[in-house]
């Protein structure tokens, strides 16, 4: 949830070079942007509404500078406009940030900084922070003044900040991601690593409540809590640049969909030692909570049933949010697994506090392996699916499966009969996705591209399939679409039902086959089309998708067609399934 990218370094074309790490920062927020660029005496401003990727360096030329730093915004404090894009400044703009996160206590502060004289512009919390900086600079030095205001700030935040004064960039987090890219003689300030990955694979990550300073040609970190200098591990990040790029692809969500054949296979290439050890500690555990948002909660919800069906273990889920409602159940023996893309969503990393603070356990099944949750696990299992550009998430989300499908065999002692099982699914993917596949999908997608709403049902481990089958539709097609368990329609939501309604059954070659035919013919009854999504034709369906029979891996095929579905609604109706609206790909606020 916004982007941050800032260059201090040799080069003259620092605002090019942001606006152009910018683009590749864009799903992180595309309602505005705005970059800030240091001339001899000044500090230049500009900010624009609308996608960085519209804005074309080649024809408007920016100018000269050494020193620039940039944002690319997902609006949460104040509408979207010029005023409200960063980066944000004192009147004189002799301090100017760029911020991505959320500064709970603003209005306090404001209000305060108000009675001291100062002028605010925007709605946003950010401003806040460049006019208490400067208040604090009446008094202290520019790096004091800000180590000042983040005691003060109450939320998650990373900044980065510069001034009139001096040829400092500073930059600080607490919560939210900061990455420092290390290159010759120059430096990087992302929130994000693809935004630098063309200059150089060297960073510093940066942990909680630390600040970095450059000067020059010198960079030094900072623990602000008791201002001791810190050493810092330079890391280097084996990433190609062009694995952050579309490549031959028209938008990253194709691209992820088709990858698939490639980042499953990785994600069962585990060192077995991770698998093991949470096998373990699972088994250890006197109760175990998986915890996701979105997608990755739906992916968790998969995992309840994995576990009881593969290992018979009894394991809770919660979405992130919801979590803290459970504290009152958590000792110290308690294991929580989180599951995320990002590492960075606000509420999964809530729940995690919420654990901590009770002696629980955290591992994470996680992509973004220098994410703040990744740092703060036990236990971590890296899903190693590469960057995930496209805010829908689709390779994420089954190499998920993957690794949780490989625990619930582990737990069973069957660590060899559950990778087996996958490595024949990834075969079988390879098989499934070629460009037939898709033009066949693509004949439903134009067939229904104009229904108002539509349903998917599922049962057992594809009943979350169905909760996730709707959450891709909405978000790129922005068709009103709902998933149910199959047995639940007819307490209800059948009434939904009309003549034509496209219901999605997902069907698994298992227990719950019959019923789920049943609910189909159910719904077929009352007029609904019905689109099988199944090993098997079968008599009740209008349109039929075959998926390989995986068996318990059947969760991971199914949803395959339905996202290449709500990639393909989404382009007939001309939305841009990269960039849909309203969202950003992480969620780094609660
Ligand atoms: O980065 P995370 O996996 O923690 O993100 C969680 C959700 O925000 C995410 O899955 C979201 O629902 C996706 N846009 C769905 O495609």
């Amino acid at each position: 949830m916004c982007g941050i990218f800032a260059y201090h370094g040799h080069r003259k074309n620092a605002p090019e070079l942001v606006v152009e790490g910018l683009k590749l920062l864009e799903y992180r927020g595309y309602d505005s942007w705005g970059i800030a660029y240091k001339t001899e005496k000044d500090i230049e401003i500009l900010k624009r509404v609308g996608k960085i990727s519209d804005f074309d360096t080649k024809k408007e030329k920016l100018p000269e500078a050494s020193l620039a730093i940039g944002h690319t915004r997902w609006a949460t404090h104040g509408g979207v406009n010029q005023k409200n894009a960063h980066p944000h400044f004192t009147e004189e703009k002799d301090i100017v940030l760029i911020h991505n996160g959320i500064f709970e206590n603003y209005l306090e502060i404001k209000k305060y900084l108000e009675k001291q004289g100062h002028k605010f512009k925007s709605e946003t919390d950010t401003e806040v922070i460049a006019h208490l900086v400067e208040e604090h600079m009446k008094t202290h030095t520019f790096e004091d003044a800000i180590k000042l205001a983040t005691k003060e700030i109450v939320g998650r935040y990373a900044l980065v900040i510069i001034n009139k004064e001096s040829e400092k960039t500073i930059g600080v987090r607490k919560g939210s991601p900061l990455i420092v890219g290390v290159g010759n003689k120059e430096f990087f300030i992302a929130s994000d690593i693809p935004a630098f990955l063309n200059y150089t694979n060297k960073v510093n990550y940066l942990d909680d409540d630390q600040m970095v300073i450059i000067e020059g040609n010198k960079i030094k970190f900072i623990n602000t809590t008791n201002n001791d200098e810190i050493k810092k591990r330079l890391v280097e990040i084996n990433w190609k640049p062009e694995s952050a790029e579309k490549g031959k692809y028209p938008h990253f969500m194709i691209k992820e969909i088709m990858e698939q054949k490639e980042t499953l296979a990785k994600a069962i290439e585990q060192d077995p030692k991770n698998i093991e050890e949470l096998a373990k500690a699972i088994k250890k555990a006197y109760g175990t909570y998986i915890v996701g948002c979105g997608t990755a909660g739906k992916v968790g919800m998969v995992g309840e049933y994995l576990f009881s069906k593969i290992s018979k273990k009894h394991i809770n889920f919660s979405f992130g949010s919801e979590f803290p409602n459970y504290q009152d159940f958590l000792t110290e023996k308690t294991l929580l697994i989180a599951i995320s893309q990002s590492g960075e969503t606000a509420d999964t990393l809530e729940a995690i506090e919420v654990a901590k603070e009770k002696g629980v356990t955290i591992a994470s099944i996680v992509n973004v392996e220098s994410s703040t949750m990744a740092r703060i696990s036990d236990i971590v299992i890296p899903i190693k699916a590469g960057p995930e550009k496209a805010v829908a998430s689709t390779k994420a989300t089954t190499a998920q499966l993957a690794i949780l499908t490989l625990l619930a065999y582990a737990c069973d002692g069957g660590v060899q009969e559950g990778k087996k099982l996958l490595i024949d699914t990834v075969s079988q993917i390879n098989d499934m996705l070629n460009p037939r596949y898709e033009d066949y999908i693509m004949k439903l997608a134009k067939k229904i591209k104009d229904v108002e709403s539509m349903y998917i049902i599922g049962r057992g481990m594809n009943y979350p399939i169905a909760l996730e089958s709707a959450i891709k539709l909405q978000e790129v097609s922005y068709i009103h679409a709902e998933g149910f368990a199959g047995g639940e329609l007819k307490h209800g939501p059948i009434a939904l039902i009309t003549k034509g309604t496209p219901v999605i059954a997902l069907v698994a070659n298992d227990d719950t086959k019959s019923d789920i035919i049943s609910n189909a013919t159910e719904i077929k009854s009352r007029g609904g089309y019905i689109i099988g999504v199944s090993p098997e034709n079968h008599d009740v369906f209008d349109y039929w998708i075959s998926v390989p029979d995986t068996g318990n891996s059947s969760p991971i095929v199914n949803i395959i067609p339905v996202q290449i579905l709500a990639y393909q609604l989404a382009v007939l109706r001309e939305n841009n399934p990269d960039m849909p609206r309203n969202l950003a790909k992480s969620v780094t606020v609660k």
